[in-house]
């Protein structure tokens, strides 16, 4: 017998005879699978949206934007540029990523298009299907979900209308769960398209972003209640002073002045 199923009949008997057989036990599903990640499924299937034949060209304004990306990586490290590359497709393609824009960036880049999937099936901010003009991002992991994550999830597709991973008939919005956001202290949240994100919401407060977002209302960025930022009942309580340090930043290109100047030196003695 599997020792995961060992281990869960001890479980079970230990929390049975804790808790009498008419007593619910009080056990709920913390955190469960969900049926669409944002890349849905890793490996790609056709389907009618998406297959070779889903046409993908790049306008000239993403190849400036490109041109422009590349300069920053050296010219025989084009592939670590596949990122930056995949965001203007996606954003170029309303928000997602046929196949064959990953075709084209590989393409680009020169690199084999597997290099491009990997990268696009990892990340969460990819999405490999069509997606709404707005695309909700929810967090799901322990602290948001400790401060009610699922009840927003709820009332957001609720309003919706249609199930995780879904775009909603006009177009406007699909959500789908990702990982933690980095802004815990402000659980629970959600982001939005890969920029924006929104803080300590409950589920009205989570709706009403959605009706704004529909509107064209103005919208506040970051906690949708009374909290400053990240700032606790106490205020801010740290860097307080004025004058704070400048960054440390290295001279790259004076270092590899000195770095030469060595090396000829080494080679002239
Ligand atoms: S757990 Fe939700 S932002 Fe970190």
């Amino acid at each position: 017998m599997a020792f995961r199923t060992i281990r869960s009949l001890i479980f079970r008997s230990n929390i049975k005879s804790i808790f009498p057989a008419t007593t619910r036990v009080p056990c709920r599903t913390f955190h469960r699978s969900i049926p669409y990640s944002s890349g849905g499924i890793v490996q790609h299937r056709d389907t009618p949206e998406n297959n070779d034949d889903t046409p993908f060209e790049w306008t000239e304004e993403s190849k400036s934007r490109i041109e422009t990306i590349l300069k920053k990586f050296p010219k025989n490290r084009k592939k670590s540029g596949i990122i930056h590359c995949l965001f203007v497709a996606q954003e170029q393609n309303d928000n997602w990523l046929p196949l064959n824009a990953m075709k084209k960036v590989a393409k680009l880049l020169d690199v084999p298009p597997m290099q491009v999937y990997e990268v696009a099936t990892f990340y969460t901010m990819f999405n490999r299907n069509p997606a709404g003009k707005y695309h909700i991002q929810y967090c799901g992991t322990t602290p948001c979900q400790i401060c009610g994550s699922e009840a927003i999830k709820e009332a957001m597709l609720n309003y919706m209308g249609v199930h995780e991973g879904e775009v909603t008939e006009d177009g406007y919005f699909s959500l789908t769960e990702v990982e933690c956001l980095g802004a815990c202290v402000n659980a629970p949240m959600v982001q939005v398209n890969n920029q924006e994100v929104y803080e300590n919401l409950t589920p009205e407060s989570a709706v009403k972003l959605l009706k704004d977002f529909k509107e064209g209302n103005p919208m506040k960025v970051g906690p949708q209640n009374d909290q400053i930022n990240c700032q606790g009942p106490l205020g801010r309580t740290t860097l307080l002073d004025d004058e704070l340090p400048e960054p440390v930043c290295r001279d790259l290109d004076a270092l590899k002045k000195e770095i030469d100047d060595e090396q000829k030196q080494a080679q002239d003695s």
